[in-house]
């Protein structure tokens, strides 16, 4: 994993345009930490983006109430680490979301429950809005202004405005059909692998000791 980190304000919002661009900027990147829930980018090695390799981010400096943005396959992801509160709010949108239970959505099937995720408090979406593929904001504070006083957090996109809530199911009204899709994913510790479910990380950790060498290509991914 790369230590690499992109300012928030950097991130494209245009359709499938997702801008990668490093930035050494570490320590206006800590500004932004202290300020507001923090967006900020792990980029995986050139190597690792061009084939397609899982995306490894390490969770222990995702604070709750934080997001980060990374890339598999080329296509920007969302990680969200959800607070309790958060979690527990999800209840209450239901009457209100188009696909509560995401029964037309595209998600694997061990997130397809009502906080979409493997663990409640780590939410892994494809950022890409689901009706016309610009990039949805974050606007996790309930009543937040730019969306409404009876906004109960989420995200909001400002091409035409879709709003999905922090499960990235979207709300009724939103010119997106189907909730935010998720890639699959699966948790070793403090490590999220997106590109890998549950059961291959299983059977590559133990397959790895006995076959990885210098020359296997995963281990330098
Ligand atoms: S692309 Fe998001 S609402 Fe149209």
């Amino acid at each position: 994993m790369s230590d690499d980190v992109i300012n928030p304000q950097d991130v494209d919002l245009s359709r499938r345009k997702f801008l990668i661009a490093a930035t050494t900027a570490t320590g206006a990147v800590g500004a932004v930490f202290a300020a507001v829930p923090f967006v900020a980018s792990w980029k995986p090695s050139e190597r690792a983006r061009a084939m397609g390799a899982p995306t490894e981010i390490d969770l222990s400096k995702l604070e709750p109430g934080q997001m980060v943005v990374s890339s598999w396959r080329r296509q920007p992801i969302y990680v969200v680490h959800r607070t309790p509160e958060m979690v527990a709010a999800l209840t209450k949108n239901d009457s209100q979301l188009k696909d509560p239970q995401s029964k037309d959505s595209d998600q694997p099937e061990y997130a397809k429950n009502e906080a979409r995720s493997v663990k409640p408090e780590f939410l892994v979406i494809y950022a890409a809005c689901t009706h016309l593929g610009c990039l949805p904001k974050q606007h996790f504070n309930p009543g937040d202004p730019v969306v409404g006083a009876d906004w109960p957090g989420g995200f909001f996109c400002p091409c035409h405005g879709s709003k999905f809530d922090l499960a990235g199911r979207v709300f009724s009204g939103s010119p997106a059909s189907t909730n935010l899709r998720v890639p699959p994913h699966s948790f070793q510790q403090q490590l999220l692998v997106i590109g890998v479910d549950e059961s291959a990380a299983a059977v590559a950790a133990r397959v790895e000791p006995a076959s990885l060498s210098s020359n296997d290509p995963r281990g330098v991914a």
